[in-house]
């Protein structure tokens, strides 16, 4: 299909909860539920859960309008690496879906740009749809250097060529926005959108969606959601409350 430019219809609009290393079987049980009443809508929905809760997912949220999947991948395929789960494994267990490259890995577990690239390659091999995070540190904002991080984060992303980043969704989450209750406004989030976009297209993938991520909630989320490069949100805190979540997707 050949789509003229400026005359592209609104991607449709995603939202994924991360609900990080939160739950319990019981705490996870009274969230499903909630989601379940959900009649769905006009945007996609996923959560991003623990390893060890994916099957209480795929129970949960069978014949729903919800996806689900993980929040991490290793980059390799199998063998000898202790504690890691492979793309392979997460497809098995039913996910569509999985978080690489989230800050919380970069910081706590040292991943590289490269590795997460290699970690969505691996995504994409198994058909999940890998959601690649990136965004700055406070001090490097402060310092001015948030367009240049993201573009360093992205690069070897992009290296992966079209076919392969046509394929997945790229979350902007400012470090200094997660968790803090400090939401990036929603120009300041347009405008680093927008940067990605453009770096999106130059390899030929100006259509892949791009969410925002860092204190999203449903008071915030609808002006969020208007500027035209945000297609969506990757929500932590707000999506372990099942009306919390459901009111930013009706948003
Ligand atoms: P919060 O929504 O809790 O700020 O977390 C954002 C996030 O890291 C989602 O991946």
């Amino acid at each position: 299909m050949h789509i003229m430019p400026g005359l592209v219809a609104r991607k449709q609009r995603l939202v994924i909860g991360n609900w990080k290393m939160n739950g319990s079987l019981a705490q996870n049980a009274s969230l499903l539920d909630g989601l379940r009443a959900y009649p769905g809508g006009a945007c996609d929905l996923a959560v991003c859960v623990p390893y060890p809760y994916l099957a209480q997912a795929a129970y949960g949220l069978h014949n729903t309008a919800f996806g689900f999947g993980a929040q991490d991948v290793s980059q390799h395929d199998q063998g000898a690496y202790t504690g890691d789960v492979s793309a392979a494994m997460l497809a098995d267990m039913g996910c569509q879906w999985v978080l690489v490259g989230h800050s919380e890995r970069r910081q706590h577990h040292a991943e590289t740009d490269q590795q997460v690239a290699n970690k969505a390659q691996a995504a994409l091999n198994a058909g999940l749809t890998p959601v690649v995070c990136v965004g700055e540190t406070l001090a490097e904002q402060s310092a001015g250097h948030t367009l240049g991080v993201v573009a360093r984060q992205l690069a070897p992303v992009l290296a992966l060529g079209a076919d392969a980043v046509n394929q997945l969704v790229v979350a902007y989450e400012p470090v200094w926005a997660i968790g803090t209750g400090k939401t990036a406004t929603p120009q300041q989030a347009q405008d680093v959108h927008a940067a990605i976009r453009a770096s999106l297209d130059s390899v030929g993938a100006g259509q892949v969606r791009i969410l925002y991520g860092g204190s999203v909630n449903a008071g915030n989320a609808a002006s969020l959601f208007a500027m035209p490069d945000i297609d969506g949100a990757l929500v932590g805190g707000a999506s372990l409350q099942a009306s919390e979540f459901l009111a930013i997707a009706a948003a």
